[in-house]
């Protein structure tokens, strides 16, 4: 349901629109309005999802369809450009969800990207032809940021902690890793999220600094430990510590399997 009431359509088939998310780790807000929009035009259950950076993860956009009873998701990459191995992952990785309710009638396909529809070419023309009548529109400034001083200044920090908010950690539950550090990190942690770390099979993964220990398998209560412990004394944990080896990886239950690895991310 959208702030304003709208309601969010109610199908057998549904959509998902999936897209990148800035690594600032903020709700999509936009896309979370155009899913709304787009379920009032076609009348079908739409929600959101993110490959990265923040959530709902599709993961938790099929969840919820699944739970609504319906029967058929039609997944749309929104990204431009389309990155050809990643959506190949998420491919995968979808059919890697269904298998872990097999019982589901959910059936998932995931359409072409954006960019390779003629559609999106009319839509952009279209686009363009209404800002030339609208002649007001053409030199607006109002978006422009302000050149904010303080963005000269290092905050200062105790911890550098790097969050992983690449698509495999966030699969994987990177969002409330996330949330349980934000909750949790004393106001001397300086706190970034980032894109892919490597270790994918790791995830979630988090790093901190100075040492460049790394955290992998983490879950909201493991953030918490760390949050409490090593971001605030300095002590590593070493019960969620992992080595080059990976010797202390944990999976999630939901996704027990090592996901596909055979690409990379890009
Ligand atoms: S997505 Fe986090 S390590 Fe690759």
């Amino acid at each position: 349901m959208r702030s304003d009431g709208l309601p969010c359509g109610d199908d057998v088939n549904g959509l998902v629109l999936l897209g990148r998310a800035s690594y600032g780790g903020r709700s999509p807000e936009e896309l979370a309005d155009l899913a709304c929009r787009v379920a009032h035009e076609t009348g079908r259950w739409t929600r959101h999802a993110v490959i990265d950076g923040a959530s709902p993860s599709v993961i938790d956009a099929l969840d919820e369809a699944r739970g609504a009873g319906l029967e058929l998701v039609h997944v749309v990459p929104m990204s431009i450009p389309a990155e050809r191995e990643l959506h190949l992952w998420v491919r995968r990785s979808l059919d890697r969800w269904r298998t872990t309710s097999p019982e589901t009638t959910l059936s998932v396909t995931v359409l072409e990207p954006m960019a390779r529809h003629e559609a999106t070419v009319v839509a952009i023309a279209a686009i363009v032809a209404g800002a030339e009548r609208d002649t007001t529109a053409a030199h607006r400034r109002d978006d422009e940021p302000p050149n904010d001083p303080s963005w000269s200044a290092i905050p200062p920090h105790d911890h550098h902690l790097l969050v992983c908010r690449g698509p495999r950690c966030t699969l994987l539950g990177a969002a409330e890793v996330a949330r349980a550090f934000a909750d949790h990190a004393p106001d001397t942690t300086l706190t970034v999220s980032t894109g892919c770390l490597f270790p994918c099979n790791l995830g979630p993964v988090a790093v901190v600094h100075p040492g460049g220990t790394w955290y992998g398998g983490l879950d909201a209560a493991a953030a918490t430990e760390i949050a409490l412990g090593h971001l605030s004394d300095g002590t590593a944990n070493r019960a969620h510590s992992v080595t080059p080896d990976g010797s202390r990886q944990q999976r999630p239950a939901r996704l027990a399997d090592d996901l596909p690895l055979d690409v990379r991310q890009p």
